[in-house]
């Protein structure tokens, strides 16, 4: 079991910003990535939809003898982590907006928050601002169509930027100092991100915290491997061209994207 792979899953290529972090911290586990291309956007869709297809994900996951699952989705992890860690026995690392590191380092009192409709609508969030944030202004903007233009691979683009900086003009107004990226296809922005946002104001990415979580796990567990080679694989049920693109431009290896069957 300790040497079986990790598994980690997304709506599309945008958990490939944790899949990063995730190789660097942990260079002795296999990992297994699977990008739900076909479905993209879930933002948008039902809770039970979501659920469906989150569970989809961890049965293709669990038949590939994953020994933990990272769901690198703030939107699946909003909807579907609960059913998750009810209804399987492995381990579950979920992803949520990172406003209790902003509610903690914010000096003028005030967060920016970009994420799904989905994830602002789910449980944890909910939960998480009441806990964290009560005494701090939240500036919170679903990041409507920047998932498809991740997709797309257009994170360069003006389009982008004008819709970026449709979203962020307001926080940045408002005098927040600290900006979360809740959902995993946004860090393919900063590029443009850093033009738009001045540098007093952090870019809160919750990807490397959510590394050393799996790390911490797996030594708990016993589950961390002791490989001395890696092996990754790559699956994706709809597209695959940006995606090998994407994962080129951030490991500069061309690794093959396979086909879900
Ligand atoms: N990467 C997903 C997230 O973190 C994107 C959600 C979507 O497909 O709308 O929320």
């Amino acid at each position: 079991m300790k040497n079986n792979p990790i598994g980690i899953f997304d709506s599309g290529v945008g958990g490939l910003t944790v899949w990063k972090e995730v190789q660097k911290l942990l260079p002795h586990e296999d990992i297994i990535y699977l990008a739900d291309s076909k479905n993209c956007p879930y933002g948008s869709k039902s809770h039970n939809k979501i659920i469906s297809l989150s569970v989809d994900n961890v049965d293709f996951l669990i038949n590939k003898n994953c020994k933990l699952i990272i769901v690198a989705c703030n939107t699946a992890t909003a909807a579907a982590i609960e059913t998750l860690r009810k209804n399987y026995s492995i381990p579950f690392i979920g992803m949520e907006p990172a406003i209790k590191p902003a509610a903690l380092n914010t000096n003028t009192g005030k967060i920016g928050v970009l994420a799904t409709k989905g994830t602002f609508e789910g449980r944890l969030f909910k939960e998480t601002s009441k806990k964290y944030t009560e005494r701090v202004h939240k500036v919170i903007q679903i990041g409507d169509g920047l998932v498809e233009l991740v997709e797309n691979g257009e994170t360069n683009s003006s389009k982008a930027e004008l819709l970026l900086k449709k979203y962020l003009d307001p926080m940045i107004s408002a005098g927040v100092d600290q900006i979360v990226l809740g959902c995993t296809h946004y860090p393919f922005f900063l590029p443009v991100l850093n033009k738009i946002i001045p540098n007093t104001i952090q870019i809160i990415n919750p990807a490397p915290a959510i590394a050393e979580q799996t790390k911490t796990i797996l030594k708990e567990k016993k589950l961390d491997s002791n490989k001395s080679i890696p092996e990754y694989q790559f699956y994706s049920s709809g597209e695959k061209k940006v995606f090998q693109q994407l994962l080129k431009d951030i490991s500069k290896i061309d690794y093959t994207i396979n086909p879900i069957n």
